[in-house]
């Protein structure tokens, strides 16, 4: 059986970050599950299918094939076998997931991947449903969140240094209404699993959490 450590949250409260460097401690692998959302919003926007249209985006994901490799030990999205990572990190792409992901059949087709991933190699696995939906066996359960502010300011440090525009408020309010939408889909919704560690990153530096989090595996 392999060792899968969860990692979920909101956006912003650090989870990649955090269980990348989880990963490399325990020599695992991390798996982005966010990014393969992001990559089935780019092929929607893409294709441009209406984000109101929840019977739109369900047929149009059947023809999305997305899987994922491992370069250089980074994880690459593969979107019908085309290297997308370097276009999935934009807020148009962001919201676009947020809106795809309550669609059933799209959480159905992902999280089939995802639970593949995890049965062949010990996992580092970060996301919204991992310990509660995807890796309900998971060893390891932690709910990272941090306040919408902080995170808000975080994400807009992050564009500052890709040399984009922020405004602190109109990220903020996208951040909050990401939030909301996770936490009240019906497939699935954002909560903290009951056997999750719950870990605020609000006062908390990046060494601190993941000290936190490898003390639990042990
Ligand atoms: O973590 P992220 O910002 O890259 O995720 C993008 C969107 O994908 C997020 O708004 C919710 C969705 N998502 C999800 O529903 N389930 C997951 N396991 C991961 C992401």
């Amino acid at each position: 059986m392999s060792y899968q450590i969860a990692v979920d949250g909101p956006g912003g409260a650090g989870k990649s970050t955090i269980a990348k460097a989880v990963a490399r401690a325990r020599g695992c692998i991390y798996v982005d599950t966010g990014a393969m959302y992001r990559a089935m919003a780019l092929y929607l926007i893409r294709h441009e299918v209406d984000p109101e249209d929840k019977k739109a985006i369900e047929e149009a994901c059947g023809s999305a094939d997305i899987s994922i490799e491992y370069r250089d030990g980074e994880q690459v999205v593969l979107l019908n076998g085309e290297n997308v990572n370097a276009c999935i990190r934009t807020e148009q792409v962001g919201n676009m997931a947020s809106v795809c992901s309550v669609v059933p059949a799209v959480r159905r087709k992902l999280v089939e991947l995802q639970q593949r991933l995890a049965a062949k190699s010990d996992v580092v696995m970060d996301g919204r449903d991992i310990g509660t939906v995807v890796l309900p066996e998971a060893d390891v359960k932690i709910y990272l969140t941090a306040g919408s502010r902080t995170r808000a300011m975080r994400r807009c440090m992050e564009l500052k240094a890709k040399g984009e525009d922020a405004d602190l408020e109109k990220v903020q309010a996208d951040i909050e209404e990401r939030d909301y939408r996770d936490m009240h889909r019906e497939d699935s919704p954002l909560r903290q699993a009951e056997d999750a560690v719950l870990v605020d990153s609000s006062d908390m530096t990046i060494e601190q959490v993941v000290e936190r989090i490898l003390s639990l595996c042990r």
